[in-house]
């Protein structure tokens, strides 16, 4: 059985994702930083549920010794859990404490949540993480398409950072797999519930990469068509 947590999965992507992993035979864990919503949807789910706020470094913590304690590896980590707070406002009106908010869930929430989970991940036979960034995050999409003309002065930059945590874990721990994923402009709370894919669609290279088994690439940057410029 591959064991696979999944962060911020109460709901949009994480929770079509967990969906869909369910079906391919995983076993799954939620984390949610609310054990309300976090419970109501494993249940919905069939999923098993822990309480993970990525911004809380007792909650991770936490997280990892209950895991620890109920599996012996961890096969799958998708860090999912992710805010565009801040919005569209031009950058020079965001304050260091505006762009805080926004790296402290998509950038240091994935390194806390990584470290506390290494030793589980290190315990898996062929174990992968999976950072969920996004084309935003892509210095070729934002400075040679028309995605350029969206402007996430905080959110970009920590899409970025997330897809190079991604690339500089695998050149650190060659033993597991790092890759980072853009679902694509999905329909989802973050975005006013706005995008022209289906959740399902949304989901498409994460699940791939998190059904590749040993045949998992690593430093990789994909959405559901393939290859990602960086
Ligand atoms: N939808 C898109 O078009 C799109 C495109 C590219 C990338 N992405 C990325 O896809 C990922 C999933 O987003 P989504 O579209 O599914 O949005 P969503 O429906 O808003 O889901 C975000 C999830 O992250 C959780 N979360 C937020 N802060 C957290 C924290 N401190 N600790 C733990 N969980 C936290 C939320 O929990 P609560 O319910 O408690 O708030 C929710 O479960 C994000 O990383 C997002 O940046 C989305």
């Amino acid at each position: 059985m591959t064991n696979t947590l999944i962060t911020g999965a109460n709901k949009g992507l994480g929770f079509a994702t967990a969906r869909r992993l369910i079906a391919a035979g995983h076993d799954v864990w939620i984390g949610a930083r609310d054990p309300e919503r976090g419970k109501i949807a494993a249940a919905e789910l069939g999923a098993r549920f822990v309480q993970l706020d990525v911004t809380d470094d007792a909650s991770v913590e936490a997280a990892a010794a209950s895991l620890r304690s109920e599996l012996g590896h961890l096969d799958v980590l998708i860090n999912n859990a992710g805010i565009n707070a801040g919005g569209s406002v031009p950058g020079t009106d965001l304050t260091v404490d505006d762009f805080r908010t926004v790296f402290d869930v998509n950038v240091f929430g994935i390194v806390r949540v990584t470290h506390a989970f290494l030793p589980l991940l290190r315990a898996a036979p062929a174990p992968s993480v999976i950072n969920v960034s996004s084309g935003l995050g892509s210095f070729h999409q934002m400075t040679e398409t028309e995605w350029g003309e969206w402007v996430v002065p905080a959110y970009s930059p920590s899409k970025a950072a997330a897809t190079m945590l991604a690339v500089s874990y695998a050149k650190a721990l060659p033993g597991i797999r790092f890759n980072a994923v853009d679902p694509g402009w999905t329909p989802t709370d973050t975005n006013g519930n706005t995008g022209p894919q289906t959740v399902e669609e949304g989901t498409d290279a994460v699940v791939r990469l998190a059904t590749l088994g040993p045949d998992t690439p690593t430093a990789t940057f994909t959405d559901r068509n393939g290859t990602v410029p960086w």
